[in-house]
């Protein structure tokens, strides 16, 4: 799939400027959705949108509207935020607000970005989500980390959901894991480069389709448990 357009959040760093390097390479047309603008962003040749919050009151409404009539091909709900908070600080209203803050951006982003765009998106358009296999229930064998796993676990929830709800539209919506990727949210720490995991990730989205819509799969193709 190339010549398409492809929208990213949280494009200006990590595994979002990796996609935006990787589909501008290959022919894509990348509108690149962002807080603020980094160099490395700017040398893809993304066309960049500073500004983008997907957690503020107008963040999504805001980006849409900067699209305008813009046919959006694929849509990479990207951005999030991960934070720690263990057993002990559940009574920490810090930690509290930490965990809101996380749903806010991991949960409620998504799915604000894909509604606010669902003019822009057509028959063949695809959503993907980058979840976190942190979010599965079933795979969580090592606790805490209260507000992203739960974050993510209602981002598949609710990515399930888009899957059904757009399916008529002809829109697939993919739900994936881009593995543990050496990024700032793991403080450089992981088993593959922004690059691999974005190349890898390119490749679900290529392949999604309405067999694999609303199912839960590792970028490396393997399909997880929820
Ligand atoms: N790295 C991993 O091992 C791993 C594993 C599983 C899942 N993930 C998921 O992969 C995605 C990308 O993570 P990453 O590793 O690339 O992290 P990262 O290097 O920390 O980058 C996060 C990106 O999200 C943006 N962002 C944060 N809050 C935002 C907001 N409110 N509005 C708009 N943009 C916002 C950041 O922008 P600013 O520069 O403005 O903060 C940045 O561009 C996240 O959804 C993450 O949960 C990562």
């Amino acid at each position: 799939m190339t010549g398409h357009t492809i929208v990213i959040t949280g494009a200006n760093r990590g595994i979002g400027l990796e996609l935006a390097r990787l589909f501008g390479q290959r022919g894509d047309r990348v509108i690149a959705l962002c807080r603020t603008a980094s160099p490395a962003l700017a040398q893809t040749g993304a066309t960049v949108i500073e500004g983008v919050d997907v957690a503020a009151a107008d963040g999504p409404e805001s980006a849409a509207a900067e699209l305008g009539d813009t046919r959006v091909d694929v849509l990479i709900n990207n951005a999030g935020i991960l934070s720690q908070e263990s057993f002990e600080a559940l009574g920490d209203a810090e930690a509290l607000e930490q965990m809101r803050r996380q749903f806010e951006v991991n949960t409620l982003g998504p799915l604000r970005m894909t509604h606010a765009l669902a003019d822009q998106l057509g028959r063949g358009s695809k959503v993907a989500l980058i979840t976190s296999r942190m979010g599965s229930i079933a795979d969580n064998d090592s606790g805490g980390s209260y507000g992203y796993r739960m974050s993510k676990a209602a981002l598949n929830a609710g990515g399930r959901s888009l899957a059904l709800d757009l399916a008529p539209r002809g829109i697939a919506v993919g739900i994936f894991h881009p593995g543990f990727v050496r990024t700032e949210m793991t403080g450089g720490n992981g088993h593959v480069e922004p690059a691999e995991a974005a190349a890898m990730l390119a490749e679900r989205i290529d392949r999604l389709g309405p067999d694999s819509a609303g199912r839960f799969f590792h970028a490396n193709g393997e399909e997880l448990p929820w």
